[in-house]
């Protein structure tokens, strides 16, 4: 495994993370033992950061990492978790006692990262109210970075304003190579301010990997139903660019998924995916992204095809 630097601390989190939303009836894989495999060959492959957030089957993913760290004897040091609070319960108080909860399920007395997971929208948080919270809360020692999850560069600036002593290191973000919007203002912020990025849905949820048919995608009954990547109008496009990933994986003798994740991690070494797993052979050829590198103008064939996808996100 590779490891890079988070933002701008010394702290090592390898090159590619775990996404833990999997662990949940989102996704469906509700039994613990799956769960424990996913984890235990990720960690086994060097991956140190786990992804997870409370609201990730109501605390279901925090439960099962935790439970599953716990039995594995992973010592708690060699694990970076990042767990992100939703932007309903960024209330003062609230924040103390989510953050509370989430211990209890992770079964460890810290946190590496929490992040805001959005923005409050339907309530008048005041930034400056959760970020003095988040404070507080490195200051008592039961969480060590702050980040934000879905957040605007100038949101993020108005935390970053709020912070005494500590500032941002994470960025959350969906960055794939169908949906690559973060190039225009987030990637560029986290590289000036020399923060992480955490790229989710890094596989677009595996439409870019082209493994369903038409069909298949029509009888999608769960979080990948209402997801903009498999409308079909966009879905129809996006399988061309899969056969060119599969060519391109055929020739380095790698898989679909190592070669769009390593097309990430080459855009920018900022970028941490977090891809998601259902099972312990998908988690240990995800790691399989790291230590290599595709060529530039292989790189390039993809970005153009990437790039002359007409995606959108109307479908009524
Ligand atoms: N901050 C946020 O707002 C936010 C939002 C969404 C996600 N996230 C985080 O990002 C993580 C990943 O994003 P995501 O869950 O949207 O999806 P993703 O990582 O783009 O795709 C994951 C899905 O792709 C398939 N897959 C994974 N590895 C594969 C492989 N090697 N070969 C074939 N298929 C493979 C699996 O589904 P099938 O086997 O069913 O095809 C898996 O569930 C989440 O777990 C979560 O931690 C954060």
């Amino acid at each position: 495994m590779e490891f890079t630097n988070l933002g701008k601390t010394n702290e090592k989190i390898s090159r590619i993370g775990l996404g833990a939303w999997q662990f949940s009836d989102a996704w469906g894989v509700t039994e613990y033992n799956i769960a424990k495999q996913v984890v235990s060959s990720s960690i086994e492959l060097g991956i140190n950061l786990i992804d997870t957030a409370m609201v990730y089957g109501r605390g279901m993913s925090e439960s099962f990492l935790g439970k599953a760290l716990r039995e594995l004897n992973i010592e708690r040091s060699s694990v970076f978790i990042v767990t992100k609070i939703p932007g309903e319960f960024l209330s003062y108080d609230d924040v103390f006692k989510a953050v509370d909860r989430s211990l209890e399920r992770l079964q460890t007395d810290y946190i590496d990262a929490l992040l805001a997971h959005w923005p409050p929208v339907w309530h008048n948080h005041p930034t400056c109210e959760y970020m003095k919270a988040f404070e507080r809360l490195v200051e008592l020692g039961k969480i060590r970075y702050i980040g934000l999850s879905d957040y605007p560069p100038e949101l993020a600036e108005a935390a970053r304003y709020c912070l005494s002593k500590n500032d941002l290191q994470i960025m959350e973000i969906r960055y794939n190579l169908v949906e690559r919007q973060a190039e225009k203002e987030i990637i560029p912020y986290v590289e000036s301010s020399e923060m992480t990025m955490l790229a989710w849905s890094p596989l677009a949820k595996a439409a870019i990997l082209g493994k369903y048919s038409m069909e298949e995608i029509n009888n999608f009954r769960d979080v990948r139903r209402n997801d903009a990547v498999f409308y079909p109008e966009n879905y129809k496009q996006i399988l061309k660019l899969a056969d060119v990933i599969k060519e391109i994986a055929k020739k380095y003798d790698k898989t679909p998924s190592q070669v769009a994740l390593n097309w990430l991690m080459n855009y920018s070494k900022n970028i941490v995916p977090i891809p998601g797993a259902k099972s312990k052979e998908q988690a240990i050829e995800n790691a399989g992204s790291v230590g290599w590198k595709l060529s530039y103008s292989d790189w390039r064939k993809i970005d153009e095809i990437s790039k002359s996808i007409k995606f959108t996100y109307v479908n009524f």
